[in-house]
């Protein structure tokens, strides 16, 4: 055993990581090999959200001696779900730090009905921006990680009535995409048509550091991540796909009950996270346009893929701006597996139709 009073110390670590100290507004322009106006709305934009990410973190370390992070508001939230404090707080720090940024001419978030426009920044602003302030808030009393997901767009018309229907678009109208993980460290992850990229805020500095480059998530993991508490409200061949799971040697049930914690460890450790229809929500829990399609974005990025189960996730064009979508997320090999049974099941209904016709 290495006598530790002895050994020399290893810095390699540290030297490693401080030698090239790669900021995320400069990791962007790098990123798009520009200094043209997109790309350094693009750079400012993920600034702000930067700065949003250390405000929420700051009060999130903190939380347990400040006034208003723990526990809930009294208010149900559009989505018919108890509002915790820290869900407003984190709404209102995004609004706050993009107000006069000049950048977003509109945000919309899981915790407001409409979208919140930002008239003066429209002239210049051509980008909308939409999030999960805080992901996973039930963690947040119990201290466990909770996270940001956000996803930008190229702002579509002028929307005068400011109904949200020009955000009606398909995954693939997002230019960038990610989120941040307040865990013991607090982790920005972000992709913006070129790989994906995460971040480390190094408290002593204030700022989000380059901590992995291109990350590319396992085809296959051993993971699948689904609240199993729900099994007799999925459809059978979400069922089957757990027992399949049950019987076969290699799978490891983890669940954090935030998606981003969960996302997280499918990203670097492959996978499979699935948020089913139930009896009770057909269309699952998770919304498309800022939990589903900006993680979906993220993840095919890393070579990864998602699904409803019936289409491709990135596919589905909303019909209303808090519409959910039953998710299938993760490694390539074990997203087609779970799909697989559904689409098994899909195919037996249609012989069974054929033959009754
Ligand atoms: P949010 O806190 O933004 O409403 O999201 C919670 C989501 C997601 O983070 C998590 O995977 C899922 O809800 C957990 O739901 P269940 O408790 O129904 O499993
Ligand atoms: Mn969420
Ligand atoms: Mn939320």
């Amino acid at each position: 055993m290495q006598n530790l009073e002895t050994a020399p110390m290893d810095l390699s670590y540290d030297y490693a990581l401080d030698r090239d100290c790669t900021t995320l507004s400069r990791h962007v322009l790098q990123q798009l090999q520009s200094f043209g106006s997109e790309a350094q709305d693009l750079s400012a934009i993920m600034s702000r959200i930067a700065l949003a990410a250390k405000i929420i973190a700051r009060r999130l370390s903190r939380a347990g001696l400040v006034e208003g992070a723990l526990g809930f508001t009294g208010d149900i939230n559009v989505q018919g779900e108890a509002v915790k404090k820290m869900d407003l707080f984190a709404n209102e720090v995004f609004i706050a730090v993009f107000k006069q940024s000049g950048l977003v001419c509109q945000l919309a978030s899981e915790e407001m009905e409409k979208p919140y426009y930002i008239p003066e920044n429209c002239p210049v602003g051509r980008y909308t921006l939409l999030y999960d302030p805080i992901d996973g808030s039930s963690n947040v009393d119990i201290n466990l990680n909770v996270g940001s997901i956000f996803s930008i767009r190229q702002q579509v018309g002028n929307d005068p009535e400011q109904t949200g229907l020009d955000l009606l678009q398909s995954g693939h109208r997002q230019l960038a995409s990610g989120y941040v993980l307040y865990g013991p460290s607090t982790v920005l992850v972000y992709s913006i048509g070129t790989g994906v990229h995460t971040f480390t805020l190094d408290p002593s500095l204030g700022e989000f550091i380059l901590s992995a480059e291109n990350i590319q998530i396992p085809a296959h993991g051993s993971v699948y991540s689904v609240n199993e508490g729900n099994f007799w409200q999925c459809d059978e061949a979400i069922r089957d796909f757990i027992r399949y799971v049950h019987r076969h040697e290699g799978y490891t049930a983890r669940y954090s009950g935030a998606l981003v914690g969960d996302i997280h460890r499918i990203l670097l450790q492959g996978g499979v996270f699935l948020y089913p229809g139930t009896l009770k929500q057909p269309e699952g829990k998770l919304r498309l346009l800022y939990e589903s399609a900006p993680l979906a974005f993220l993840i095919e990025q890393a070579g990864g893929s998602a699904s409803t189960g019936l289409e491709p996730l990135m596919s589905v064009v909303p019909t209303h701006l808090h519409q959910r979508t039953p998710l299938i997320i993760g490694s390539k090999d074990d997203v087609a597996l779970a799909v697989s049974f559904i689409q098994e099941k899909v195919r037996m209904d249609e012989d069974r139709l054929m033959v009754n016709s």
